[in-house]
C-alpha cells in the first residue's frame, strides 16, 4: 500500500560528523579495485545536517546548501539519494519516497568522508522517516555497499577499521583532542590518490601493521604521543598530486602543532594542538598565512550520525 503524502509532512533531521584518520596504513590493490586498510578513525566536530521528509512513492529529490554546495551533485549521483533509494528498494520500492535537504560544512572531496557522512545521515533519517525496523548492524551493512567509510560514519567516535575500512572495532580513547584543520579550495578525488599510491608503491607490504602506537596514545590520553604517532600512507600520493600541501604541513609544524597530517586522501590537513588555547593560537596564525581556503577548529572524538528530531 502506498504511503499517504501528508502536505504538512514532518522533517526528520540527522547530524553527521566528519572524520580524520589518525593512522592510515594501506596495502596493495586487490582485484576488486579496493586496497586493504588498517586505519584508526576519529570523528571530529565538523557537521553536515541531513533532513528528510516524505515524498510521493518512488520520488527522491535532494537540495544541497552550505559550504561548497555547488560541488555536490543534486541528482541521483548524490550519495544521500543513493542511500535513500537503497533502503526503499530493499523495503518496498513502490512505498517510499523522500525529499532530502543537506546543509554542508564538511569539505567536499576533502579527505574527511563528507559524502559518506551524508549517506550515513540519509540511511539513518530514512529508516526513521519510513519507520523501518533496521538495526544499527543492518544499517552499517547497507552503508558498506555505498562506500567504505559509510559504516564508520554511522558509528562515529574512535574505531579501528580493517578490510576496506568497513570492518570496525571500537577503540578506547581517553580525553578530547583539539585539532586545527586547513581546508583547501581544491578537491582531491579519492580514486586518483589511491592510483598514485599504486604508482609510488609497486611492491606494498603483504601484511599491514596494526597502528598500535596511535591506539596506545589514545588509551593514555596523551596528545603529544598521538601527535608523534600520526601516520598516513596516502600522504606521499596526496602531496605528489598537490605539492602545495608540503608548505601547509610544514607551516603547521613550525607554528607548534604536536602533529601534522593529511586527512585521509586529502587535501584537508589536520594539525593536533596541545589544548584549546594552543588550538586557538594555531588557527589564528594559520589563517593569517593565507595558505588555505579556510581554517577550522574542531574537537574529537564526537558521535557519528545521530538523530536530532523526528
Ligand atoms: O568506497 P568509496 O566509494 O568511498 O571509495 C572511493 C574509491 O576509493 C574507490 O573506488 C577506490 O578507488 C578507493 N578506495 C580504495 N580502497 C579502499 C577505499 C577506497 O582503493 N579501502
Amino acid at each position: 500500500m502506498a504511503t499517504p503524502l501528508a502536505p504538512e509532512a514532518e522533517w526528520v533531521r540527522v547530524r553527521a560528523s566528519g572524520k580524520i584518520n589518525l593512522a592510515l596504513r594501506v596495502g596493495g590493490v586487490r582485484p576488486s579495485g579496493y586496497h586493504p586498510l588498517a586505519t584508526v578513525f576519529q570523528s571530529v566536530s565538523l557537521f553536515d545536517e541531513i533532513a528528510v521528509r516524505l515524498d510521493e512513492p518512488g520520488r527522491f529529490t535532494v537540495r544541497v546548501h552550505g559550504e561548497q554546495a555547488d560541488l555536490v551533485p543534486s541528482d541521483d549521483r548524490n550519495l544521500a539519494v543513493k542511500a535513500a533509494r537503497l533502503l526503499a528498494d530493499h523495503y518496498g520500492p513502490s512505498r517510499y519516497g523522500a525529499e532530502i535537504v543537506i546543509r554542508k560544512t564538511i569539505p567536499v572531496a576533502g579527505g574527511m568522508a563528507g559524502g559518506s557522512a551524508d549517506a550515513a545521515g540519509a540511511l539513518l533519517a530514512c529508516s526513521v522517516l519510513w519507520d523501518l525496523d533496521t538495526t544499527p548492524d543492518e544499517l552499517r551493512a547497507f552503508g558498506a555497499t555505498l562506500g567504505a567509510d559509510v559504516p564508520f560514519q554511522l558509528m562515529g567516535g574512535t574505531a579501528l577499521g580493517t578490510g576496506r575500512g568497513d570492518v570496525l572495532v571500537p577503540v578506547l580513547s581517553r580525553g578530547s583532542y583539539h585539532w586545527v584543520l586547513a581546508l583547501s579550495g581544491d578537491e582531491l578525488p579519492t580514486p586518483e590518490v589511491f592510483r598514485r599510491f599504486d604508482q609510488l608503491n609497486p611492491e606494498p607490504p603483504a601484511d599491514l601493521p596494526l597502528p598500535t602506537e596511535v591506539m596506545n596514545a589514545l588509551v593514555a590520553g596523551d596528545a603529544a604521543a598521538l601527535g608523534a604517532a600520526l601516520v598516513n600512507d596516502l600522504e606521499p600520493a596526496a602531496v605528489a598530486l598537490r605539492p602545495g600541501l608540503v608548505r601547509t604541513l610544514q607551516t603547521g609544524r613550525e607554528l607548534g602543532a604536536l602533529g601534522a597530517i593529511v586527512s585521509g586522501a586529502g587535501p584537508t590537513c589536520a594539525f593536533l594542538a596541545a589544548n584549546e588555547a594552543a588550538a586557538v593560537d594555531l588557527s589564528v596564525q594559520l589563517s593569517s598565512e593565507g595558505i588555505c581556503r579556510v581554517v577550522r577548529r574542531v574537537t574529537g572524538p564526537v558521535p557519528g550520525a545521530r538523530l536530532i528530531t523526528a
